[in-house]
C-alpha cells in the first residue's frame, strides 16, 4: 500500500514540475497537416484588398433592393404627388380594435403629443411654449389613414420624418389612434362634450 502512495506522490510531482515548465510550454505541437489553413482560418478584415470585387476592396455595400429582415419597403416617392397617392390609395393593413388603439396611443403619446398636444388639437408642449410653429389642429385638416403613414414616414415641412423611430406596424397603430383624436375633435362630436 505504501509503495503505491510513493508512486502517486512521485508521478504528482513529476507533472507538476514537467506541467508548467517553460520550455515545454514554448514549444509548438506537432502538426499533422501540411496546410495552415486546416488550423488557423484566413481573417479577412473589412477594409483588406480584394481582387474578385470590382472596387478591390473587402468591404462590399449591400445589393440594390436590399431589405433588413422585416422591413417592409415603403415605395411611394416623398414628393407632393406622392403625398397625393398615398392620401387616396393606401390603406391600412390593420383592424381597428382596442388593442391597436391602446398601442397606438402609447406611441403616440411618446413621438407626437409633444408637439400635437394629447387630444391631437395641437396643442402640444412645444406649441404652448411656442418652440415649435404652425402645428395643426387635426379636425382643421383633410387627412387619410394613407396621408397621416405618408407624413409619419417622411414629415411634412416643420415636422420631421418620424421613419427611423417607428416600424410599420407601429406607424399604422399611431395612423390609427390619429383618425380616432381626429374624430373625437370634430364639431359633430366634440359639441356634445
Ligand atoms: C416637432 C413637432 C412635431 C412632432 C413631434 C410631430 N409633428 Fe406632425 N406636424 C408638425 C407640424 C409643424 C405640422 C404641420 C406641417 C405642415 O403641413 O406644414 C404637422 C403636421 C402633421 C399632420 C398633418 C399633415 C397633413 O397632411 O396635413 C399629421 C397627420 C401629423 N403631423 C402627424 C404626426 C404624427 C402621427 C406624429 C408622431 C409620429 C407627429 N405628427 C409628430 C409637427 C410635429
Amino acid at each position: 500500500m505504501k509503495h503505491i502512495f510513493n508512486i502517486v506522490a512521485i508521478t504528482l510531482i513529476v507533472i507538476s514540475l514537467t506541467s508548467c515548465s517553460d520550455v515545454i510550454m514554448r514549444k509548438p505541437n506537432v502538426r499533422y497537416m501540411a496546410a495552415t489553413d486546416m488550423y488557423t482560418s484566413v481573417g479577412y478584415e473589412t477594409y483588406a484588398k480584394n481582387p474578385n470585387f470590382k472596387n478591390g476592396l473587402e468591404a462590399q455595400l449591400p445589393v440594390a433592393g436590399t431589405i433588413f429582415r422585416g422591413e417592409i419597403p415603403y415605395e411611394i416617392a416623398n414628393t407632393e404627388e406622392g403625398y397625393l397617392l398615398a392620401k387616396e390609395t393606401l390603406m391600412s393593413p390593420l383592424e381597428v380594435n382596442a388593442a391597436n388603439l391602446a398601442k397606438g396611443n402609447v406611441l403616440y403619446t411618446i413621438n407626437c403629443a409633444i408637439c400635437h398636444g394629447d387630444k391631437g388639437d395641437g396643442q402640444g408642449v412645444l406649441t404652448q411654449r411656442d418652440k415649435v410653429l404652425g402645428i395643426p389642429n387635426y379636425k382643421d385638416r383633410i387627412i387619410t389613414e394613407g396621408s397621416i403613414y405618408h407624413v409619419i414616414m417622411y414629415g411634412r415641412n416643420m415636422m420631421g420624418s418620424h421613419a427611423s423611430q417607428l416600424n410599420d406596424n407601429e406607424r399604422w397603430e399611431i395612423v390609427q389612434y390619429v383618425q380616432k383624436l381626429r374624430t373625437d375633435l370634430l364639431p359633430q362630436n366634440t359639441s356634445n362634450n
